[in-house]
């Protein structure tokens, strides 16, 4: 197992599908050793600091092993290091032998394999490979992973990867993807890698979300709010006020008691995709929208007056 390439970028403002944004993921390879910190890789920005960056995802790994297939997917005779984002393309290790909370020895690094990546627009913007990118490289589960940085060092393409300690016990990164993705009404499985080692409070969050939604006596959705903008959860028969702090439609259902499905959300994965049956949605995040009639609820919110979903 070794470091094939270490991959860093400044911030750059793009423009994408008439939305500008800033964005960290124009990765290149650079040459020399670079120092792992603590909550990032030196000379490397993060737009997001909610989605990339900080102790628990302080370097992004992507197995060099998955270019060919993507080589082949999006038809690119070639695709340089730093392609999809990550800090570091590695060999050896993979989604398949590599455990959340293993801990491993890149050059002077010491670092503990910390959770996968889940995908978003930008990625979509990166690549220009077709708007549902995002989505198919989600549904490929080729995902790669993030790194916590335990003690800080230095890393260089080249560097051999050592294992320091096994995460015995814990689930291997493939298996915490295809759950916490993929079966998300599993609890017996979610409930499993909840206490995969090391895990972040965000996941044990958000997992924790799923298992309520699995769990046989989730409690009951909350009484109506008082009428104004509002958006009706037709089959639950609840009427809600929209609520900025909500962020997204899917944000709103839950605040009102509501257990709709989700995965990424992101915008990438489409299992928080629900049927419109009256008004206006617009997106907040710039993803590829769902069908006609439908809405992705984790990245968009009402468009004035009255919506109505079928849920
Ligand atoms: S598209 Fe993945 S949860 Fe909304």
């Amino acid at each position: 197992m070794r470091v094939v390439s270490v991959n860093t970028s400044p911030i750059r403002e793009i423009l994408y599908r008439g939305t500008s944004f800033r964005t960290g993921i124009f990765k290149t390879a650079v040459a020399g050793p670079v120092r792992l910190f603590t909550d990032h890789v030196e000379g490397d920005e993060q737009a997001d600091r909610r989605v990339h960056g900080g102790v628990d995802m302080a370097a992004y790994a992507y197995p060099i092993e998955h270019y060919a297939f993507w080589q082949q997917e999006i038809a690119r005779p070639a695709l340089p290091f730093g392609q999809f984002g990550e800090n570091l393309t590695i060999s050896g290790l993979t989604e398949e032998n590599a455990r959340i909370g293993d801990i491993l020895k890149l050059g002077s690094a010491t670092v503990q394999v910390s959770e996968p990546r889940i995908p978003c627009f930008k990625l979509v913007a990166r690549m220009e490979a077709g708007v549902d990118f995002s989505a198919r490289f989600h549904k490929s589960r080729k995902l790669g992973f993030y790194l916590r940085v335990l003690e800080e060092g230095e890393v260089a393409a080249g560097d051999a990867i050592s294992v320091v300690e096994v995460a015995e016990g814990s689930p291997t990164v493939a298996e915490f993807i295809a759950v916490s993705q993929f079966a998300t009404r599993d609890l017996d499985a979610l409930t499993r890698i909840q206490r995969a080692r090391g895990l972040s409070a965000k996941w044990i969050a958000t997992l924790q979300k799923h298992i309520d939604r699995a769990a046989p006596n989730a409690p009951a959705p909350a009484a109506a709010a008082p009428p104004g903008e509002e958006v009706v959860f037709a089959k639950s028969g609840l009427t809600v006020r929209w609520d900025d702090e909500a962020r997204h439609l899917l944000g709103l259902a839950e605040r009102a008691g509501l257990n709709p499905g989700f995965g990424c959300r992101s915008g990438s994965c489409g299992t928080c995709v629900c049927t419109v049956l009256a008004g206006e949605v617009e997106y907040t995040e710039p993803v590829e929208p769902s069908a006609a009639g439908t809405v992705l609820m984790c990245s968009a919110r009402p468009r004035g007056g009255r919506l109505v979903l079928d849920l």
